[in-house]
């Protein structure tokens, strides 16, 4: 398998007008997962974009880049579904959104889609100790460090504490879950959620505002003490 970068740069933060332009510069830096986000306008207020958009992109640039689809919606299965069928390889959806029954489909999900990586995905507002009990029938967790709906907010202070509970929770109980973080990003937070044990980090403003993108990744690098070419980004 080939290694999986720290840093996911988020589609969402992206110019939406030099798609294309944003997506072979990911290739070119070697990126190798790129996180899309998806918002239906009722799980969350704003609307994104969706599968056109994404078949488009996962066509032409699958092939360097996976694409872990962030499902914002209600009725995430469904869109599970969706997603998968047009080649999603990696996909969350919110703990906040799914019901008991909807949990006890996960394991139908899964044979029907051995091939794509579920994620369990979790609000601000979520304790994390209601998942711990679920953790094993995940493949990552992606702890929302904002409120979910928009890039460009703050890093909530704390979230980091989600990280170091469900690392312990792994290694009690030979979990084989990642966990990635989502929401507020930058030198100073990454290095947080990276001593707290994350093993990737979602990243839209801080990375797309920058012309130099090479160097927002090295920075990173250099703040959790990594060497970018050979050990992180
Ligand atoms: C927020 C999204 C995030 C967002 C992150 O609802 O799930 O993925 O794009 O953007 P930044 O890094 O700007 O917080
Ligand atoms: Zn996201």
């Amino acid at each position: 398998m080939e290694k999986e970068n720290l840093i996911r740069p988020s589609l969402l933060s992206a110019d939406f007008l030099h798609l294309s332009r944003d997506l072979n510069e990911m290739k070119k830096l070697g990126i190798s997962h790129c996180h899309y986000d998806v918002m239906d306008g009722t799980f969350v207020s704003s609307v994104s974009f969706g599968e056109p958009l994404f078949s488009q992109v996962n066509a032409k640039y699958g092939k360097y880049i996976t694409f872990d689809v962030h499902l914002m919606t209600i009725s995430p299965l469904r869109q599970f579904r969706q997603y998968a069928l047009i080649g999603a390889k990696e996909i969350s959806f919110h703990y906040e959104a799914i019901s008991n029954d909807d949990l006890a489909k996960i394991p139908e999900l899964r044979k029907e889609f051995p091939e794509v990586k579920i994620g369990l995905a979790i609000s601000p507002e979520t304790d994390v100790s209601l998942i711990l009990g679920i953790a094993n029938m995940f493949d990552f967790f992606l702890i929302m460090s904002v409120v979910p709906g928009k890039g460009g907010q703050g890093f909530i202070q704390g979230s980091e504490n989600k990280i170091r509970r469900l690392v312990q929770a792994r290694q009690l109980n030979h979990f084989n879950y990642t966990i990635g973080v989502d929401g507020g990003i930058n030198e100073q937070t990454a290095l947080k959620c990276y001593e707290a044990g994350a093993d990737f980090m979602v990243c839209g403003s801080y990375y797309f505002k920058s012309k130099d993108r090479q160097s927002i990744l090295d920075g990173i690098n250099h703040t959790l003490g990594l060497d970018s070419r050979k050990e992180g980004i």
